[in-house]
């Protein structure tokens, strides 16, 4: 398998979940790269688990000098990037009635505005033709309750794959986003006890349409199909990969 033969990525979020799907299954189309995240025991887990062709930067991605760090750092050791996966993100929880500016901050500056800098800060170190991949989200189509922070950001990060593709043109850089369903990463744990994680999940894939939750190697598959050429007349597109669960009432 060779989709991405002679390819480097950067995978923001790239030591956990869905993001380790993603290098993981560029890894195996023949990417080399590199993985963000700041957990430093993930970061050398993950890289362990890629092989050689990877590496692993320690970066915040809402910090926009770590972001220039980590594509000039990619740029040194790889050569110019071809793919972006601006996936780092976190499903933020709050009420309207309660939430306070801070909290306001720390969503929108993880969900959103660390995903505009991550693009801007890896254009100078792009090859012209490169695929850019943002990760939305349900919650940006349905509302459910305390994600309306969260779901307002994955909604302008959905317009951004519209908007970015539009600056970038004259580049031919592409942008798509790819909008998970529930998937099973440890962010379930984050929010769910221990001792309950197996009933949720379960509760989870009972109300899915497709009778299951995702994995992360299904955003994976669909990641290397924006990253290569296969897809190379898309470009603001917003690809569901949801079980269904966002247009399909069961
Ligand atoms: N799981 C789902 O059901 C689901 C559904 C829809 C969308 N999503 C989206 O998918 C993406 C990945 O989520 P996941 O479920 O795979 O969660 P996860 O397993 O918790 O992974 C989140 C990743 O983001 C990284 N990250 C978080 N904040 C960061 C920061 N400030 N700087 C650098 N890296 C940071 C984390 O690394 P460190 O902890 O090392 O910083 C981790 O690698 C997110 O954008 C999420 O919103 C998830």
């Amino acid at each position: 398998m060779s989709k991405l033969k002679n390819k480097v990525a950067v995978i923001t979020g790239g030591n956990s979940g869905i993001g380790l799907g993603i290098a993981e299954a560029f890894k195996n189309e023949g990417a080399a790269g590199v993985i963000v995240g700041r957990n430093q025991e993930t970061l050398n887990s993950a890289a362990a688990q890629l092989g050689n062709n990877f590496i692993a930067i320690n970066a915040d991605v809402t910090n926009l000098a770590d972001l220039e760090r980590v594509f000039k750092e990619t740029a040194e050791k790889f050569g110019k990037i071809d793919v972006v996966a601006a996936n780092a993100g976190a499903g933020t929880i709050g009420n309207v009635a309660t939430i306070g500016e801070a909290d306001y901050d720390q969503a929108m500056d993880l969900n959103l505005k660390s995903v505009y800098f991550t693009v801007q800060k890896a254009l100078p170190y792009m090859n012209d033709g490169g695929s850019v991949i943002l990760i939305g989200s349900n919650a940006a189509h349905r509302a459910y309750p305390a994600f309306t922070l969260y779901g307002a950001a994955k909604a302008a990060v959905i317009f951004f794959a519209k908007g970015l593709s539009n600056d970038l043109l004259e580049r031919k850089i592409r942008v798509n986003v790819i909008t998970p369903g529930t998937t099973d990463t440890p962010a379930f744990e984050k929010f769910v006890p221990a001792e309950q994680l197996d009933a949720v999940k379960t509760h989870f894939a009972s109300v899915m349409p497709i009778g299951r939750i995702g994995q992360p190697s299904d955003i994976g598959k669909t990641a290397v199909f924006l990253a290569s050429d296969d897809s190379s007349f898309m470009l603001g597109a917003e690809l569901l990969v949801d079980g269904g669960m966002t247009y399909l009432a069961k």
